[in-house]
């Protein structure tokens, strides 16, 4: 399995990242993206994955850190982005529910990292918290038709999940899809199409139900597959191949790389 979305980057894991990666492999997730944040933690991202096998960087700024962008933050991001093992633009996006930046700025550095996505032909991988209409709207104005976006730690409800589909984006489920009261979440994980369903953990935060209350880890990715699979009433086999396949081909990752 391939976490496609996984902050190995954060300081949570300096102490044991070895450990860390070795768990994941016998757990079975042999690949990461790891997701860039800000500048320096997708310099960190971008370190890791040339250090180990198996692992991919993406370039970002979170919403959170969206008063951070500058002219120059893109130029460095541009710079970052033309790096060996760097596969994807993001994340990046919109978060009117924490509101940690303001929105006028979160917007506009959204709409800056999806340009820069567009310029080097990458997929973009979007952060959408509370901020749907807005966030469709960015992409509309601002992503080509034949822009791979995709739709991280999905968190909206049927309507929002048809209008990804119409847009042919992939979702992406984390450990949230796994809690009692995300029933919403797991009927869109349930109808949407197989072939756009992505796995992520979001380490460090959001760990899935048998591990609430702890650090998150790429090794539980295999937790939300389960889910997935029960909802969906296949085999585990069969969703643990899609998704792996589905990364793949979202992200442009080789085959041969473990
Ligand atoms: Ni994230």
């Amino acid at each position: 399995m391939i976490d496609t979305h996984s902050h190995l980057n954060h300081s949570d894991f300096a102490d044991d990242l070895r450990e860390t990666l070795a768990r994941a492999d016998a757990a079975g997730v042999h690949n990461m993206v790891i997701v860039g944040y800000d500048l320096s933690s997708s310099h960190d991202a971008i370190m890791l994955s040339q250090t180990y096998p198996g692992l991919y960087a993406t370039v970002g700024l979170h919403p959170h850190s969206a008063a951070e962008f500058t002219a120059d933050v893109l130029q460095a991001m541009r710079a970052q982005a033309a790096e060996h093992k760097v596969v994807a633009v993001g994340e990046t996006g919109l978060d009117f529910y924490r509101d940690l930046a303001p929105r006028d700025r979160q917007v506009e550095a959204f709409r800056a990292l999806t340009g820069l996505a567009a310029e080097l032909g990458l997929p973009l991988v979007v952060h959408n918290r509370n901020a749907h209409e807005e966030t469709l709207e960015v992409l509309r104005e601002e992503a080509p038709a034949e822009m791979t976006v995709i739709m991280h730690c999905f968190s909206g409800d049927q309507d929002f999940a048809e209008e990804c589909r119409k847009r042919d984006y992939y979702l992406g489920f984390t450990g949230s899809v796994t809690y009692p009261k995300s029933e919403e979440l797991r009927e869109v994980a349930r109808v949407y199409p197989r072939r756009r369903l992505l796995l992520e953990t979001d380490c460090p935060w959001l760990p899935p139900q048998s591990h609430r209350g702890r650090r998150n880890e790429s090794a539980y990715l295999g937790e939300i597959a389960e889910t997935i699979a029960q909802v969906r009433g296949e085999p585990l086999i069969r969703v643990q191949q899609q998704t792996t396949e589905n990364a793949r081909r979202a992200f442009g990752l080789g085959g041969e790389e473990q």
